[in-house]
């Protein structure tokens, strides 16, 4: 078996017997496979299973009583389940045209990626399967935020949010993988370093039956975005906070030792900028090293920059408590906030930028 086609499905019966003519006419000289995974409440692996008979590839129907995961949670099972390394996943109301399948399998023959993206934003896909202008709009908007919370992992692909996409099974990280609502693809290109390229297609109109595209769906994908990208910054902040403690005690240790309070200070903070620089190399930022520069050029733009934070936030400081009735304390708490996130924003994308 050379390719394995995942259809993830929930109630489109009316949809099955022209998915599987279409597709089994589409990889005609490809040793193909069709595996239907199903969270249908209606009668649609019975018509699977009928369809299944009369094919002339093999077709399989998983039926899932507890739909654990939604459409993520089913499409990994299909990866579980495959019987070839190269997964196709395409949904099964022909919005995503089988007749693509051979191109998306064509490319990765050339054996230099691990995942094929079928785009619909790439020159020369479309989307006009979007009916309204507010899914178009949601679409696009959606598309540019997540690209720009991943600049490094989602910079080959036009289309994260893609339902059609191919992958090499044994590339992906299947173990790490957290099934959550509709965006598998996202969740695979966000979590490790893969090599992408991509074809075009024509997103189409439904052959038959409604979306099950929901504002709960919408909610979930906010919720796998958040978990996605916040997760290293919620590390990143575990990391910075212990720096604090330890920024405070080098200053207590050193002072009471008989220095300097303005040399304790200074000590204390070169000493904690090194060692955060060294434990967000190694647990934060470890899988965007061997893309970005070398390790001399990403510890002197780190170095630099909290020392020109450091520098420059005590004037910020001293200009809010003058011009403003908060205190210093406030001042500091609310700059020290600020300073997180810009210099989490900086480590990603000039620190560790390709
Ligand atoms: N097994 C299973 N379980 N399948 C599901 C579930 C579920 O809970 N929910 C939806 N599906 C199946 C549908 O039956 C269909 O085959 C496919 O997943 C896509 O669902 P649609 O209801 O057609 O959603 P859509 O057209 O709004 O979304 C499509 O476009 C998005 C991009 O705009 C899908 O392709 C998404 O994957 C894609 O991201
Ligand atoms: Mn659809």
């Amino acid at each position: 078996m050379n390719l394995s086609i995942i259809v993830p499905t929930y109630n489109e019966a009316p949809n099955v017997a022209e998915l599987v003519r279409r597709t089994t006419a589409a990889v005609v000289g490809i040793d193909a496979e069709i595996i239907f995974v199903d969270d249908s409440i209606d009668d649609t692996p019975d018509v699977i299973r009928e369809v299944a008979a009369a094919a002339a590839i093999p077709v399989r129907v998983i039926h899932r009583d507890q739909a654990t995961g939604g459409l993520g949670g089913a499409v990994l099972e299909g990866f579980r389940a495959a019987s070839a390394e190269a997964c196709v996943v395409i949904d099964g109301d022909l919005q995503h045209p089988p007749e693509s399948i051979p191109d998306l399998f064509a490319r990765f023959g050339q054996g230099d990626v691990d995942v094929v993206v079928a785009s619909r934003y790439a020159a020369g896909g479309a989307a006009q399967g979007l009916a309204d202008k507010t899914r178009v709009f949601v679409s696009k908007a959606a598309t540019a935020v997540t690209k720009a919370m991943f600049p490094i992992r989602l910079k080959d692909t036009t289309d994260p949010m893609t339902g059609f996409f191919l992958i090499d099974r044994n590339a992906i990280g299947l173990e790490g993988l957290q099934p959550r609502g509709f965006k598998i693809l996202l969740e695979i290109l966000a979590r490790k370093t893969l090599r992408v390229a991509e074809v075009p297609f024509a997103f189409a109109d439904r052959f038959a039956g409604e979306s099950k595209a929901s504002l709960r769906q919408g909610i979930h994908f906010l919720a796998q975005l958040t978990a996605l990208r916040f997760g290293k910054m919620s590390l990143f902040a575990v990391i910075g906070g212990l720096g604090a403690v330890a920024n405070v005690a080098i200053v207590w240790a050193l002072t009471s030792a008989g220095v300097g309070y303005i040399t304790a200070a200074v000590i204390a903070a070169e000493v904690t900028i090194i060692v955060n620089f060294l434990l967000i190399e190694r647990f934060v930022f470890h899988d965007m090293r061997h893309e970005a520069s070398g390790v001399g050029s990403r510890f002197a733009k780190s170095f630099l920059f909290n020392n020109a934070e450091a520098v420059i936030r005590i004037p910020i400081v001293a200009l809010m408590v003058s011009t403003s009735h908060i205190s210093a304390v406030f001042a500091t708490a609310i700059t020290l906030v600020v300073a997180f996130f810009v210099r989490f924003v900086f480590h990603s994308l000039v620190v560790y930028a390709p």
